[in-house]
């Protein structure tokens, strides 16, 4: 069996969330790759809202398994808070060993630096991401797996506190003593050792086994460290490729593909943004999306939808379908916008470009629509939202295999 995968085609925040808990109901398997609890992923059903930033989104279906992979940054702290609101975890839950952990002074260590950064701040969710990933890469980190022996693990804590004592004093980073680590450590392993485990070969045995496993990615393709708007991205590779390191699968273990995207644009934090609209249309999709950060409650710059960077994204991503996240945002506008192609000093490209700032958008204007709220089949969505819908599968050359047009579970068109 392979496995499928669900990735953000733009800046994050496309509504992975909703999609992923839909789909798994009808999976065995739920796996992040990824991220780390920058991420926030909101679930509605029936109503009732719940966010999720570490967890995979298949939690609420209580027969699969959800995996957090080797590829994530784990803060050992936002994982046991989270895991809280759950009472039936064990047997369901599972840390890949060789995971990164987030501790408090990579957190110190962000926000540090992102002042320091002043007018040039990326804006980062200040969780310790990038300073995590450093840790790591720098072959400094240390993984979830030596939660099981604390005493060598605050040892090793102590000596990178004594050699990186003279930066971290330079930032303002307090280093803590020796007692303390102990204590937060003892705590962190009490909490988390039944669900620590070898996840690389929990997720081949499963797949040997024809059992259906989802992948789950967070934060989206526009803000991947290689592919993304550099600088202004997040420290690990959000596209389906950061799925294979991320978890100890090979390029052959995916199957489908599929690419969430809004039928709009949005972006929080910092970095160039083409469709980015200042005006009353901005304003006017930020209060009907409610567009404010799952993680850190800040408003999310609004614009267009960008088929020039979402035709890229579906090529990086390899995306065999996309779905299309909040339709019903865009109801009620006279007319509505598509970024076709982008013009760059008098030239008009249209592929995704090395520095997107330069950047102006070209338009193309439809006619608008009533109302799609709540609508569950295609037919009955008002013609020119079809029309709309048509015109993004032709400009991206991918098939929409899915249309959101309601935050609740069960608003969703299959096509
Ligand atoms: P994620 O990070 O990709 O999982 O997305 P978030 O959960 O951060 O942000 C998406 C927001 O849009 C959430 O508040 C969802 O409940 C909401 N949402 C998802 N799909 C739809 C939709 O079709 N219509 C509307 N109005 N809201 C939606
Ligand atoms: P989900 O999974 C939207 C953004 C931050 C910032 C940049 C770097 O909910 O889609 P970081 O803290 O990762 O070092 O910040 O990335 N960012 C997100 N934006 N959705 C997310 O996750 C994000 N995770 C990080 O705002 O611009
Ligand atoms: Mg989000």
């Amino acid at each position: 069996m392979k496995a499928d995968l669900i990735v953000g085609i733009q800046w994050g925040d496309e509504g992975k969330g909703k999609i992923v808990d839909r789909l798994a109901q009808n999976y065995d398997a739920v796996a992040r790759y990824q991220g780390g609890h920058n991420a926030g992923h909101t679930i509605v059903v029936d109503g009732k809202k719940i966010a999720l930033h570490l967890i995979p989104s298949g939690v609420l279906n209580k027969s699969a398994v959800n995996i957090i992979g080797n590829g994530v940054v784990v803060s050992p702290e936002a994982l046991i808070k989270e895991m809280k609101q759950f009472d039936d975890l064990k047997g369901r839950l599972f840390i890949s060993e060789k995971a990164h952990m987030i501790l408090s002074h990579h957190i110190a260590i962000d926000q540090a630096k992102e002042r320091l950064r002043g007018a040039k701040a990326i804006g980062t969710t200040g969780r310790g991401i990038g300073p995590a990933y450093s840790s790591k890469v720098e072959r400094s980190g240390h993984r979830i797996g030596e939660l099981r022996d604390i005493e060598r693990l605050s040892e090793s804590l102590k000596e990178y506190f004594e050699i990186n004592k003279p930066v971290l004093e330079t930032l303002g980073v307090e280093i803590p003593s020796f007692g303390k680590i102990k204590e937060e450590l003892k705590i962190y392993q009490e909490s988390l050792l039944p669900y620590i485990a070898d996840t690389t070969k929990m997720v081949w045995d499963l797949l040997r086994e024809n059992k259906k496993v989802l992948l789950e990615g967070a934060q989206g393709t526009l803000l991947d460290i290689d592919h993304g708007t550099y600088p202004y991205v997040t420290s690990s590779n959000t596209i389906s490729a950061g799925a294979c390191s991320g978890l100890g699968l090979s390029p052959k273990d995916i199957g489908k593909i599929v690419g969430i995207a809004k039928a709009y644009c949005t972006r929080v934090g910092n970095g160039p943004f083409p469709t980015e609209d200042f005006g009353e249309d901005g304003k006017k999709l930020r209060d009907r999306g409610h567009e404010f950060g799952t993680t850190t409650g800040r408003e999310r710059r609004c614009g267009w939808f960008d088929a020039v960077a979402c035709r890229y994204a579906c090529r990086l991503n390899g995306c065999d379908e996309l779905s299309i996240m909040k339709l019903d945002v865009l109801d009620g506008f006279e007319k509505v916008k598509i970024c076709v192609a982008y013009e760059i000093d008098g030239e008009i490209s249209e592929d995704f470009v090395f520095d997107l700032s330069k950047v102006k958008p070209v338009y193309e204007e439809m006619d608008g629509w009533d109302r799609s709220e709540g609508v569950s089949k295609f037919e009955n969505l008002p013609k020119n939202a079809q029309k709309y819908i048509k015109r993004i599968e032709e400009l991206t050359g991918t098939k929409i295999g899915m249309i959101s047009t309601s935050p609740d579970r069960k608003d969703t068109i299959l096509l």
